[in-house]
């Protein structure tokens, strides 16, 4: 399975700072915001991971993630030369994906919860029985999402974007898994009155053909889209408080990398050592020390 990190946009609703720089690197506490993202894909397995960017920020995340091999994984990156919406990634990202099963996940989403990794597990048996799988968490204003519409098993009835009179309150957020050949369903997706090549058509198309689930994320479950100020403070805020109190630094790719063995003990050393000067350095060696 592919994985694909959308990290274009032109987030301005975090002008004047996105002016110059990208969303998807700012911090969310003591990380850039796509470490939570690409930790995410590394939960689910994915090894082989596309960053999607704009053209001027290419540079910058290359610079950040290289070419993964910290984390014991292959980043290619490509470019969204203008935000044609989020279904556009699997069309900027075909010859990457390569008729392969893919997972695409938002660069400024954050999930953190209970059995997360086993509901990512599923997701991905899901693509190999030819099945799509969207993750809903119940939002307490639905106007602003994508929303689900249930029938009492669970199952999705209906997906409405942004609907004035909500039939749920489970917002579809940005992870989203789909079987082989979502390249092809994704350039049939015409452009929504707003000219963008929505996800929503998208979903849409797998649920006419009965091939879509969703997996609801419970109420225990912290999930965060970091596209504004006020999410942005208030997932740092959460990512701090977890850390201290759990003496655990949230979304660690290096650890995720060491604990599934893609990279080994020098390569974990390197990393302890450049950031030895703080907190998240000190976690990584206490990792290494637990081990022996
Ligand atoms: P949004 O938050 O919807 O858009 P944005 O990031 O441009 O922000 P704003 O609304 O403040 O202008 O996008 C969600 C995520 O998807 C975000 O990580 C950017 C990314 N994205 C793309 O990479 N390409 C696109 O065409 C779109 C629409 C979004």
């Amino acid at each position: 399975m592919k994985g694909i990190i959308l990290a274009g946009g032109t987030g301005t609703r975090l002008y004047p700072i996105t002016e110059g720089i990208s969303k998807q690197l700012m911090p969310i506490y003591d990380k850039p915001m796509i470490y939570y993202p690409l930790s995410t894909l590394m939960s689910a397995g994915i090894r082989d991971i596309l960053v999607i960017t704009t053209p001027h920020d290419q540079e910058n995340f290359k610079r950040l993630l290289k070419s993964g091999e910290d984390f014991g994984i292959n980043i290619s990156y490509a470019i969204q030369d203008s935000p044609r919406g989020l279904a556009d990634a699997f069309i900027v990202g075909e010859d990457f994906i390569d008729g392969d099963s893919c997972c695409m996940i938002l660069g400024d989403n954050i999930f953190y919860g209970n059995d997360f990794t086993k509901m990512l597990n599923e997701a991905r048996i899901n693509t190999q029985n030819g099945y799509a799988t969207i993750f809903g968490y119940q939002v307490k204003d639905p106007e602003r999402f994508g929303i689900m519409e249930l029938d009492k098993e669970k199952n999705v009835i209906s997906i409405e974007e942004k609907p004035e009179k909500p039939k749920s309150k489970f917002a579809v957020t940005g992870i989203y898994f789909y079987p082989e050949k979502v390249s092809e369903y994704a350039k049939k997706v015409k452009p929504s009155q707003r000219g963008e090549i929505e996800i929503t058509t998208l979903n849409d198309m797998y649920l006419k053909e009965n091939k879509l689930k969703a997996s609801l994320l419970g109420s225990g479950f912290t999930w965060y889209d970091t596209g504004t100020f006020e999410s942005e403070l208030d997932a740092a805020l959460m990512i701090r408080s977890i850390q201290n109190n759990k003496d655990k630094i949230v979304c660690c790719p290096e650890e995720i990398a060491y604990v599934n063995k893609w990279i080994d003990k020098n390569t974990l050393t390197k990393r302890a050592e450049l950031m030895k000067k703080n907190a998240y350095g000190k976690y990584l060696y206490k990792i290494i020390e637990e081990d022996n």
